[in-house]
């Protein structure tokens, strides 16, 4: 596993094996550097279980969203993003496999509540422009969920000095963000192609 705190931890450990003094305070500040990254990367497993399971139940959740669409965008703007999502889902074990992890799930109690309310959403609202800014309204929330459980990941790969996960999780927020964008963008064209405004 790379890691730069695990470094300083050898670097430490160099030093007793050189026979070098190490006084008391540089002891001490050995084991809470490693309870420390060991209590992190706990964390990081956990919220990766999450969010692997978030990921797929909206694979296969998505697919209804785009069925339900009924501007040409924004079904395509979602199928364009079922299939990032399926590879999101290939990074995430990826990260796993950097970890010397299995790869594994946890349910995301926030992302079911999301899709149900996207459901509840396109059940209640009339097919149309008003679903389909519905739809726009449930798939952005999801899109902030995410967004924020990635950042949590990439600061927490980069404080753990996992470089290469850092990269993947980074691909995948960016890829997260552009969704956001793009689905403010559809929702605006709608707007001003029904010219909706009230005064
Ligand atoms: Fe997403």
């Amino acid at each position: 596993m790379e890691n730069t705190n695990e470094n300083k931890a050898s670097q430490m450990g160099d030093n007793l094996s050189k026979n070098k003094p190490i006084s008391g305070t540089q002891k001490s500040d050995f084991d809470e550097t490693r309870i420390l990254i060991s209590q992190l990367t706990r964390l990081f497993e956990e919220e990766l279980k999450d969010i692997h399971w978030a990921e797929e139940a909206l694979v296969k959740a998505m697919p209804k969203l785009i069925k339900n669409a009924r501007t040409p965008d924004l079904r395509d703007a979602i199928s364009n993003h079922l299939t990032e999502t399926e590879n999101q889902v290939r990074r995430i074990e990826q990260v796993f496999e950097i970890l010397g992890k299995n790869v594994s799930s946890k349910k995301c109690e926030a992302m079911e509540g999301l899709i149900k309310e996207a459901d509840e959403i396109m059940r209640t609202c009339d097919e149309g422009i008003m679903r389909d800014e519905g739809i726009i309204a449930a798939a952005q929330k999801v899109e902030h969920y995410e967004i924020s459980t990635y950042g949590t990941l990439h600061q927490i790969a980069e404080t753990l000095g996992l470089v290469k996960a850092v990269k993947l999780i980074q691909s995948t927020l960016d890829e997260e963000k552009a969704a956001d964008r793009k689905l403010t963008e559809i929702a605006i064209r709608i707007a001003n192609k029904q010219n909706i405004h009230a005064n």
